[in-house]
């Protein structure tokens, strides 16, 4: 056994978690954060901070920034000067205003589906148009960029791509021969890349993570976007990172978190300790959480197995995407299947392919799983799938 116990059941209900509002005795596995408790030292530094009792407004030290910077240099080699860091007060918030920063009401942007889905429902706010360039899918059930689509779209107008890498909802880690094929077309056609990398520390034995600004050519070009939120289990803090190596957005963006805010881009006190003390302490911690990650993912394809529903093993990530076509039903069926006969709460596929959810278009002969709890749970959730898709 390892330092840590990944095993322990966490009453998340008690402490008001997104993810645990949900009917008593469903198993949710949809939103995504883990069941987990954060590194220890997080906590520790938390309690240090708090015992001196004042909570005036704080600064990110030299200090702060370099513990990021250290971070994303081991875990990523990703060498960043430090004037291209800013703080930010979260992912999402970051995309959308660093894409309203590169376009203009009308403008298209490109999202490629299947992707979470209020990264497609950014480019629908102030008027900006989203074009989806549907990702390929492999014989294999791998997701792949379609690049002759995403030239088609370039070609039409659009100068944005947002991008998630690794990929949520497929855990497809990009490799360097498919972010080239996306990186030259970039280049050709002088556009910009937006790239979502909140999941960029979990990603499994044998791949690797690439930053799309670290290609030739690419740094002025792609704005990485991530932060501490899926790997240590922090969202609740929302604080996060951008790089942005070109001066001119990097000053537009720096000016759109002071006119939405004084406190946009300045994170609350204890926000900052937790993440220096995250990325300063919690590599032995992140270590252990993906072997604990990669044996859930193992043991949910073995209750997959011999069932009518086709998964492909992710690469990174702590979501599966389940290919349930096999099943034949719409989306109201399989949430009244999967609430009333599975009694787990997976998230439904068409939300990773409209913002639109209520239209229930799209990807509906998907749903994604998050394995990220105690094996205990993971267990008894994906037995009661397997039992439930069986008894059909
Ligand atoms: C790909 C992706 N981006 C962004 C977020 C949310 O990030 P934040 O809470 O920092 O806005 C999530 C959370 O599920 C996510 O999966």
């Amino acid at each position: 056994m390892g330092r840590y116990d990944f095993d322990q059941i966490v009453d998340r209900r008690a402490i008001n978690a997104s993810k645990w509002n949900v009917t008593e005795g469903i198993i949710p596995m949809s939103i995504a954060d883990t069941d987990f408790l954060s590194p220890p030292e997080v906590s520790e530094a938390i309690r240090e901070r708090v015992a001196v009792e004042s909570y005036g407004y704080s600064r990110m030290t030299d200090a702060d920034y370099d513990a990021i910077l250290d971070w994303i240099g081991t875990h990523q080699r990703q060498e960043v000067p430090r004037e291209h860091l800013l703080s930010t007060p979260g992912v999402l918030y970051t995309m959308r205003v660093v894409m309203f920063a590169l376009t203009e009401p009308g403008d298209r942007v490109i999202v490629q589906t299947p992707l979470h889905t209020p990264s497609i429902g950014s480019a629908e706010l102030r008027r900006r148009v989203p074009v989806k360039n549907q990702m390929k899918r492999l014989p294999d059930g791998r997701y792949t960029f379609d690049l002759d689509n995403l030239e088609r779209c370039l070609a039409e107008g659009a100068r944005v791509l947002m991008m998630c890498a690794p990929n949520n909802p497929t855990g497809r880690v990009w490799t360097m021969e498919e972010l080239s094929g996306l990186a030259d077309l970039v280049k050709e056609y002088d556009a910009w890349i937006v790239s979502d990398e909140i999941h960029r520390d979990i990603v499994y034995r044998g791949k690797r993570h690439i930053p799309i600004s670290t290609l030739p050519g690419m740094e002025e070009r792609a704005i990485t976007v991530f932060s501490t939120s899926k790997t240590f289990n922090m969202g609740g803090f929302h604080i996060g990172s951008a790089i942005i190596a070109d001066p001119r957005l990097r000053a537009d963006v720096t000016q759109a978190f002071y006119e939405y805010g004084h406190s946009c881009g300045r994170p609350s006190a204890l926000c900052i300790v937790a993440q220096t003390a995250a990325y300063k302490h919690g590599a032995g911690w992140l270590e252990e959480l993906l072997e604990y990650l990669d044996g859930n993912i193992s043991l949910a394809l073995k209750y997959l197995e011999g069932t009518p529903l086709a998964v492909f093993r992710p690469d990174g990530t702590f979501l599966l995407w389940v290919d349930c076509e096999a099943l034949g039903m719409h989306t109201d069926e399989l949430k009244l299947f999967m609430r009333e006969k599975a009694r787990i709460q997976p998230a439904p596929g068409h939300y990773f392919d409209t913002y639109q959810i209520g239209e229930y278009t799209g990807l509906q002969h998907h749903f994604r799983l998050n394995i990220a709890m105690p094996r205990s749970l993971i267990e008894e959730a994906m037995d009661r799938l397997r039992n439930a898709v069986l008894a059909l």
